[in-house]
């Protein structure tokens, strides 16, 4: 075993420069060796801050640094390309959510990983809450059988999706408006995969299962990708789930992230804002799971935290590649559902995502 985890930024944008990289240069575990990005300007200075070398290309900096894991986030069309990459140059991948943007992409990735014996996971960053575990085992063990799931995700991302003129923005400073990451439909933008994926990746996690038919339907409102959605579909089980979501939310109005299990013998409400859960069964017995309160509630630090501890210690992820794969078939399913005005077949996994 390494003793400290020799870890690689890829994308010095707003979330690795505010969360990642700041995370991993005090972990005591991880040694924060690089930060790639194409823009040369943004790869220096994050890699100047962080002590660490700067490069523009991928591939000469997996061949030159013998890395343990690399954290990548990038722009969502991007993902596939850059973690295959890493996967077979034999390194240990953490891709930020979506995993990609198309089923076979997605899968193709974790049986990579699967073949090389590599940790593929996703920074699905609810999942990495202390009570997320503990919330899955009581959707998957103490409910009875699925019968349905009612989920929400309200934000208000709008201002995200909204096309930014390049000239008008410094396009050196990672916290500038994102030109282009959020709000193009090239590059994988919109409500359902940046945000939506938070909440289905959740919900096929806890319910282990994937979906198998969607029908759906999106408001652009305006913009060239979804800025509101409504899914409804069906569970290998059998349940039946709805999942709306809204990058709308007005300013001051609290967000809702929050998802219903309804099962023959109980339910769970899991709050994922509040990274805590109401287990009701029948009879009346009701268990509350709760955030401890050493813990922030949204603990976006502990997604880098547990990739490097499962380097170090082969722990598994709280977020695996399979059910973010799961999730982005779905999403994609119901985008095409959608457009097309019908109910869509959701393709399978060509694994068992259970074992995965
Ligand atoms: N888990 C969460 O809650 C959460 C929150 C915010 C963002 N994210 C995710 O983080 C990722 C990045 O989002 P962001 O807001 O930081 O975007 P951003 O646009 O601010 O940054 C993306 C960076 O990637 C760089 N880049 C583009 N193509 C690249 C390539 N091929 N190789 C290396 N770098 C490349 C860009 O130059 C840019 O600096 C996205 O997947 C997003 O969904 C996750």
């Amino acid at each position: 075993m390494t003793a400290r985890a020799r870890i690689a930024v890829i994308g010095a944008g707003w979330w690795a420069t505010t969360v990642h990289i700041p995370a991993l240069m005090v972990n005591p575990h991880a040694e924060l060796v690089a930060i790639c990005d194409p823009n040369p300007a943004r790869a220096q200075s994050a890699a100047a801050e962080a002590d660490a070398h700067g490069y523009t290309d991928v591939t000469e900096m997996l061949a030159a640094e013998g890395l343990d894991g690399v954290i990548i986030a990038t722009p969502h069309s991007t993902h596939y390309a850059i973690a295959a990459e890493a996967l077979k140059a034999g390194v240990n991948v953490l891709v930020e959510k979506p995993l990609a943007t198309s089923a076979s992409d997605a899968w193709e990735l974790v049986t990579m990983a699967a073949d090389r014996g590599l940790l593929l996971a996703a920074g699905l960053t609810y999942h990495y809450a202390a009570q997320a575990p503990a919330i899955r085992d009581a959707v998957r063990h103490e409910i009875g059988e699925l019968r349905s799931v009612n989920a929400e995700f309200s934000s208000s991302t709008g201002d995200f999706f909204v096309v930014v003129d390049e000239n008008s923005a410094n396009p050196n400073d990672p916290k500038a408006p994102h030109a282009t990451t959020y709000s193009d439909p090239s590059t994988g933008g919109g409500q359902a995969h940046t945000q939506l994926t938070h909440l289905l990746g959740g919900l096929l996690w806890a319910a282990e299962e994937q979906a198998t038919h969607v029908a759906a339907m999106t408001e652009n409102h305006g913009l060239r990708v979804d800025l509101v959605d409504s899914f409804s579909f069906r569970l290998e089980g059998g349940a039946l789930c709805v999942a709306s979501s809204t990058g709308t939310t007005a300013p001051g109005v609290p967000p809702r992230h929050r998802i219903r299990f309804h099962g023959t013998k109980g339910m769970v409400e899991w709050d994922l804002l509040k990274a805590q859960a109401d287990v009701f069964l029948e009879g009346g017995t009701v268990r509350q799971l709760e955030n401890p309160d050493h813990l922030p509630a949204y603990g976006r630090e502990r997604v880098s935290e547990s990739f490097v501890n499962s380097i170090l210690t082969n722990a598994p992820t709280p977020a695996p590649g399979a059910f973010a794969a799961a999730s982005v078939a779905l999403i994609e399913a119901a985008l095409f559902a959608a457009e097309s005005g019908k109910t869509i077949t959701v393709p399978q996994a060509p694994f068992d995502i259970r074992e995965s």
